[in-house]
C-alpha cells in the first residue's frame, strides 16, 4: 500500500485542539501512554515536551490524510532495555483506525530508526489487540519480553532488528 496523501509533518500551534482532543479521548487512550484520558495539565504538559520543545531530530509528528489532522506518531528515545534505544508510537483518531495507517507510517518510522540504529522498540499494552497486530502481522516486529514500566504499567516489547 502506499498511500501518497498520509504524511507526517512538524506540530503547528493551532494543532493544539485536535491533539489534545486524542489525548482526552477514552477510547483513543485506554491503551497508550498511561492507560487513560490525560488531565489538562497533563495533557498540556505533553504537547510541549513532545511536540513544542524538542530536544533533538526525534520526536513526535501530527498524522495528516492529505490536509486531515488524523493522528500522530513519532519515534522517541527510551531506555526500557538498558540501552539507548528508539521507540516507535502511533495514535489514531477513532474515526481513522481500521484503515491500515498505522503499519503505513510504522513501515517509514522503522526505516527512519534503522538508517540510524541497529533495532527499533514499539511497547504495547498486553490487551492492545490492534497495535499487536500491526506490530506483529503488519510491521514483521518480534515479541520479545515483557516489562513493568515505571511509568506505564506493563508492555509487551516488539522489536525489528538488522539481521
Ligand atoms: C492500535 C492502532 C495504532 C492501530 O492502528 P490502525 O491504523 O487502526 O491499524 P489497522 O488499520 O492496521 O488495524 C489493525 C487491526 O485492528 C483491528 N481494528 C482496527 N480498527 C478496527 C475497527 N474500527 N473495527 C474493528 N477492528 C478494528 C483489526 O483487526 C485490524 O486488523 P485488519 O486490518 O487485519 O482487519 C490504532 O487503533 C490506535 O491508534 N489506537 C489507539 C491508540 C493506541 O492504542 N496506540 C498504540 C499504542 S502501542
Amino acid at each position: 500500500m502506499n498511500r501518497l496523501e498520509l504524511s507526517l509533518r512538524p506540530f503547528k500551534l493551532e494543532d493544539n485542539i485536535f491533539v489534545k482532543s486524542l489525548l482526552k479521548s477514552y477510547e483513543v487512550m485506554k491503551f497508550a501512554l498511561v492507560n487513560r484520558v490525560l488531565t489538562d495539565e497533563e495533557a498540556e504538559t505533553f504537547i510541549k515536551d513532545h511536540f513544542i520543545s524538542k530536544p533533538d531530530t526525534y520526536g513526535l509528528k501530527v498524522l495528516c490524510l492529505q490536509e486531515e489532522l488524523i493522528g500522530f506518531a513519532g519515534l522517541l528515545r527510551c531506555r526500557y532495555l538498558g540501552s539507548d534505544d528508539l521507540e516507535l508510537g502511533f495514535i489514531i483518531d477513532s474515526k481513522h483506525q481500521g484503515k491500515g495507517y498505522a503499519a503505513e507510517i510504522g513501515k517509514i518510522l522503522i526505516c527512519q530508526a534503522l538508517s540510524d540504529r541497529n533495532r527499533v522498540l514499539a511497547l504495547v499494552h498486553p490487551d492492545n489487540t490492534n497495535c499487536r497486530k500491526v506490530l506483529s502481522e503488519k510491521l514483521k516486529m518480534t515479541k520479545d519480553q515483557e516489562i513493568i514500566t515505571p511509568d506505564r504499567g506493563a508492555r509487551q516489547v516488539y522489536i525489528y532488528a538488522l539481521k
